[in-house]
């Protein structure tokens, strides 16, 4: 069984199927209505169960029709309606629970330690749709939108990550730059640094990927721009001290002169003022696209678990 938790647990050769696979079926979709189900109809009888411990927009209805489109359905559970949210059940108990009338569950929780406790009680694959330390799904899509949208391996790209570093889009970026071997540049406050974990794996990246506190010498040259907002939803900080810290940090058409000409502005959504209305509605903004693209990724994110890669 294969559960799709932190893209640093996935082999790369995994996650290059994925992406490859999610490449073939999105162009045989071309003439498909939203729900139609793809030819092949993979996951046909299959349910998977999600559950929001925290708000989604996009997640959750790019997870109802990944599955949707693979020709199975799907349960949203309410966190407050179970008695696992009220209280009365522990994990475990839920876990197998779920593992019994479901075929996958994929979760965004508010904890990495739930995460780990879901997956030690089930018999069914466990998705992160999100947790404080990693948002692979979101991070594999954006690696497959880049290789779309750039017609090139993500090897043969720049990247430039500018805002909280220290974030769950961060880790899982900078886990897939090491899989992938991606030149990324980081521009953030030194106090929002990557985790030393994380560091420590940077260190032995022969200067793949790089540090900077000024966005300007991070962005040079770059193919794409990247940030996140600066208060995440796991965020419990002084709100207004930290978005203080990241005044010099904001995308503006200023900072993507210094990209490469025909460089894409990438944002997982949802924004705060991390980034101008100019650069997100602009040219390079492929953000549409980007949240699209969910939906094709995560079909084979799911066909990954059930073990029905091609
Ligand atoms: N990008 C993303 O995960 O969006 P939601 O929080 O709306 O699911
Ligand atoms: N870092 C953000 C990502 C939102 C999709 C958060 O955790 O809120």
């Amino acid at each position: 069984m294969k559960h799709f938790l932190h893209i640093k647990d996935i082999p790369t050769k995994d996650l290059k199927k994925i992406i490859y696979d999610a490449k073939i079926r999105k162009q045989k979709r071309k003439k498909l209505n939203t729900l139609d189900p793809d030819k092949d109809v993979p996951l046909k009888g299959q349910i998977l169960l999600q559950m929001f411990q925290k708000a989604s927009s996009r997640t959750r209805v790019s997870f109802y029709l990944a599955i949707k489109q693979l020709g199975g359905g799907s349960l949203t559970l309410r966190p407050e309606e179970l008695h696992l949210g009220t209280g009365g059940e522990s994990i475990a108990d839920t876990s197998k629970i779920l593992s019994t009338y479901g075929n996958a569950f994929m979760l965004r929780t508010d904890s990495d330690k739930k995460l780990d406790e879901f997956k030690k009680h089930s018999n069914i694959p466990i998705i992160n749709g999100l947790s404080p330390s990693s948002h692979p799904t979101q991070v594999l899509s954006d690696i497959f939108t880049i290789e779309e949208i750039k017609k090139k391996s993500i090897s043969k790209l720049k990247l430039c990550w500018i805002g909280d570093a220290n974030n769950n889009m961060m880790n899982s970026l900078i886990e897939a730059c090491i899989k992938f071997s991606v030149s990324l540049n980081i521009a953030c406050p030194k106090s929002y640094q990557p985790n030393k974990a994380l560091i420590s794996s940077i260190k032995k990246q022969k200067g793949k990927i790089k540090i900077f506190h000024k966005k300007e010498l991070a962005v040079k040259n770059s193919d794409v721009v990247m940030t996140d907002k600066i208060i995440s939803l796991n965020d419990k900080v002084n709100k207004r001290k930290k978005i203080k810290s990241f005044k010099n940090f904001k995308v503006d058409t200023k900072t993507m002169r210094f990209a490469k000409k025909d460089a894409i502005f990438l944002h997982c959504l949802p924004r705060g003022n991390e980034v101008t209305e100019e650069v997100f509605l602009g040219r390079h903004s492929k953000v549409w696209q980007q949240a699209l693209n969910r939906v094709h990724v995560q079909k084979s994110i799911l066909l990954y678990c059930f073990g029905k890669l091609r």
